[in-house]
């Protein structure tokens, strides 16, 4: 079932785990999450960039593909439709007229007033059409849609102001996270977030899940984190099989090539749903 994200957040908060987003790229990468979040009974967030939307063709057709494939293999857990760092209402608002369940709107590069004010504008049309919000307040660093962006901690003043203001469903605090492969050890500001946490009162969001060790995403689950986002590791475990493939076999179907893959993908996916405490809590 393609639902927002707003229960299946909630009843994570009060259950403390986290719900994995993963995000997608194709056909063959949306169709293993499904499946595997199927086969542990979990709910999941697909996340789609701008960027990643672009290259599958458009709004329309990600929420098509999304709803087809729900339909087509019978996926019965909760599934919400998430554009991930959407930069503008347009994009947003795009997200949502296609068909979208749940939108980010990444406007932490500017002064927080004017990250409220945008939030406040997607949020007006996301209560009409049942979507659920999520906001950034600071910048997680490293590479999204190949920028390069450095980590700029979220004040717990900024935060609240946002929150109480905006009234948004999730927030992501950036604290020390970055996309991508970290650079040395990662710097996460635990305390920070246990503070956050306790002044909002709603789920936090945790990017650039690739590369923070199964005890910081346990660490992080405990102060308040409920939604936890994964990209990177699943395109190096995809791309590792492929090439590994590619290297034995001289096949040229593009189906055997492509979808090589997939066992690699849904054993992270496996991982994480066992690891955020997410299996059987559809
Ligand atoms: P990684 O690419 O580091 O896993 O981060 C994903 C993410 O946070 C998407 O918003």
């Amino acid at each position: 079932m393609l639902v927002n994200a707003i229960e299946m957040l909630n009843k994570a908060k009060k259950g403390n785990y986290a719900v994995p987003q993963f995000n997608i790229n194709n056909l063959e990468w949306t169709k293993a999450i499904l499946e595997e979040c199927e086969d542990n009974d979990s709910p999941v967030i697909l996340g789609v960039s701008e960027g990643a939307t672009k290259y599958m063709g458009g709004y329309n057709t990600v929420a098509s593909l999304v709803k087809g494939l729900i339909k087509d293999l019978n996926i019965n857990v909760s599934v919400c439709l998430h554009l991930d760092h959407g930069k503008s209402f347009d994009s947003c608002k795009k997200a949502m007229e296609s068909g979208f369940t749940s939108v980010m709107i990444d406007a932490s590069m500017y002064e927080l007033d004017e990250n409220i004010k945008i939030v406040k504008e997607v949020i007006n049309l996301a209560k009409q059409k049942n979507v659920s919000v999520e906001a950034e307040v600071g910048h997680v660093g490293g590479i999204e849609d190949s920028e390069e962006v450095d980590v700029l901690y979220a004040e717990i003043s900024d935060c609240k102001k946002l929150v109480i203001e905006t009234n948004v469903n999730f927030l992501a605090p950036a604290l020390g996270s970055v996309h991508g492969e970290y650079k040395g050890e990662p710097k996460i500001n635990f305390e920070r977030m246990n503070e956050i946490n306790k002044i909002v009162g709603i789920p936090l969001v945790l990017h650039g899940g690739t590369g923070l060790s199964d005890e910081i995403i346990k660490n992080s689950i405990e102060n308040g984190i409920n939604k936890i986002n994964f990209n990177t590791e699943l395109q190096m475990a995809w791309s590792q099989a492929v090439r590994m493939f590619i290297e034995n076999y001289s096949t040229y179907d593009p189906r055997k090539i492509i979808s090589s893959g997939v066992i690699a993908i849904k054993n992270v996916v496996r991982h994480k749903i066992n690891l955020l405490g997410c299996a059987n809590k559809n």
